[in-house]
């Protein structure tokens, strides 16, 4: 049994277990943040992606000992001060979602890529590996570059294509 302190989504939170459980279980079981979803269980679908010190992770691969003394960023703690994040703002415009399964992953890996690459490129999107099985990728990618545009301050095209 170790003891494991981190910050999530702004708060102090407390592990007294097993360090090797994935931090995925703790968010979803122990705190029910269950925005964040399990999907393939081996980093290779983004369905579990948080942000670990402001980087886009997967929470089903890191353990809670990796996590000690780290801040780590859910779907939930997106938000700030009631404001969605113009990321989740450019989602609803582009009415991304289907089944929404995949969707606060999507939206933490494309907070990471704007964080990265202020001017962002089309190109830029083939670091987006996460999995949509409602291939909704084609306007998950409209809604990361029309977030480009509202981050940086350029006029943004209304309405849905
Ligand atoms: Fe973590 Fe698929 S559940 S990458
Ligand atoms: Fe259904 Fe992506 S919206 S899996």
């Amino acid at each position: 049994m170790s003891k494991i302190s981190l910050i999530i989504n702004g708060v102090r939170r407390e592990l007294e277990g097993d360090a090797t459980q994935p931090l995925l279980w703790f968010l979803r079981d122990n705190l029910r943040l269950t925005g964040t979803k399990y999907g393939c269980g081996v980093g290779q679908c983004g369905a579990c992606t948080v942000h670990i010190d402001g980087r886009a992770a997967r929470a089903c691969s890191v353990t809670m000992a990796n996590v000690a003394g780290r801040r780590v960023t859910t779907i939930e703690g997106l938000e700030s001060n009631g404001n969605l994040h113009p990321v989740q703002e450019a989602w609803i415009a582009a009415d991304v979602p289907q089944c929404g399964y995949c969707q606060a992953g999507q939206i933490m890996t494309a907070v990471d890529l704007l964080k990265r690459i202020p001017q962002l490129r089309e190109a830029d999107l083939a670091q987006v590996t996460n999995l949509c099985r409602c291939g909704t990728h084609v306007r998950i990618k409209a809604a990361i570059m029309d977030a480009a545009k509202r981050m940086s301050g350029t006029p943004i095209a209304g309405g849905k294509s």
